[in-house]
């Protein structure tokens, strides 16, 4: 059980193994990452026992920026038929798991083969329920199973509060028929991403004042209305009317990157198409100045070495807050809703 396997959008293979074999060389856990070009996953093949599960042990899920799930073990064979008896014999060397996750990659085989786990989740789940192997019991490790196609699986191994959140990584949020965009849906998630539901009340509370920057037609805007807040939608370009008759957005035409409140003001988000060093820059100073108290920034990433330049522009922000003596909290992550790029969340603490 020693790879580390990971799924990932379609053509960040590169970036997921170059994030984790950074950390692996930080954690002095010896292996080679591999990764073919758009198949949606990479692995770490780690060449001592036990590197795989350390990996998963010293690192948080959530604070990986390219890898949309993960889990420990190794790929099986199978034959067409009686699949469920090969899975049996080989999980008799896993721990009873408390959790199943059938699971697919993302791209066109992947989603040819959703239909086929649909089918088999069922008499798999009774097999290995009737074989003890699996308990409804969220302390146990979560088993994934990711079907690269109806012969090859890879035998995986979570723990249920260290891995992605949502199957794949993919969240089932629906899109609001309200919503002036679908970009929309990139607010949500960040949301669900780096705030713990139950703060949802008090970090997302309404009556909170909140800037966002490069607002038309309002996505974003809708979002932060929906949960209440008064809104200083800043872009040229024009609002949404369903949003301006709320009476709780104040649509300003200015350049967002100049643009400041008169007063501090709860949140900051920004979706504008800029240089990321840019961005990263706008997110650093309205934290650092005060501006605001928390901040969600899409960075569109570079065309090369996209992995190097957002820890590069990540460390700027982390050296330039520490240095001012600030307390934060500073988190980044390529949602499912991203394309080229990552959404940053930055707090002051
Ligand atoms: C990707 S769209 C934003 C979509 C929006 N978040 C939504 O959910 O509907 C980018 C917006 O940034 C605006 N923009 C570009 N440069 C800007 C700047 N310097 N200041 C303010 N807005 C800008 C554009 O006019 C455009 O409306």
């Amino acid at each position: 059980m020693n790879t580390l396997f990971m799924h990932c959008r379609p053509g960040f293979e590169g970036e997921v193994c170059a994030e984790i074999s950074e950390h692996a060389a930080l954690l002095e856990v010896a292996g080679y990452a591999r990764g073919k070009a758009a198949s949606a996953c990479a692995e770490f093949v780690c060449s001592e026992a036990g590197g795989a599960e350390k990996l998963m042990r010293k690192l948080r899920f959530s604070r990986l920026i390219f890898p949309r799930q993960w889990a420990r073990g190794d790929f099986v064979e199978l034959p067409e038929t009686d699949r469920v008896s090969v899975l049996l014999a080989r999980l008799e060397s896993y721990p009873v798991c408390g959790s199943l996750w059938l699971e697919v990659l993302d791209t066109n085989d992947g989603k040819e083969l959703s239909n086929f786990c649909r089918k088999f989740e069922g008499p798999l789940r009774k097999a290995l329920e009737k074989a003890g192997r699996l308990r409804d019991d969220p302390r146990l490790p979560r088993l994934l199973l990711t079907f690269k196609s109806g012969r090859e699986v890879f035998l995986g191994l979570a723990e249920s509060n260290n891995c992605a959140l949502w199957p794949m990584g993919i969240p089932r949020l629906k899109f609001p028929r309200e919503a002036p965009s679908r970009s929309t849906l990139k607010l949500e998630e960040a949301w669900h991403h780096f705030i713990p539901r139950e703060q949802w009340e008090t970090r997302l509370a309404p009556e909170m004042v909140a800037v966002d920057l490069g607002a038309a037609p309002g996505g974003w805007t809708w979002q932060l209305v929906n949960r209440h807040m008064l809104v200083i939608a800043v872009d040229n370009g024009p609002m949404a009317e369903s949003l301006m008759d709320t009476g709780l957005v104040e649509h300003l035409q200015a350049d967002g990157f100049v643009f400041r409140p008169r007063r501090p003001v709860d949140w900051m988000v920004c979706d504008i198409v800029e240089k990321p060093a840019r961005s990263a820059a706008l997110l650093q100073a309205w934290i650092g100045e005060g501006v605001c108290r928390e901040a969600v920034v899409n960075l569109k990433l570079p065309m090369k070495q996209r992995y190097a330049e957002v820890r590069r522009l990540l460390e700027r922000i982390e050296d330039d807050l520490r240095s001012r003596g600030i307390a934060f909290e500073l988190g980044c992550k390529q949602l499912y809703h991203d394309r080229e790029e990552v959404t940053c969340h930055l707090r002051r603490l």
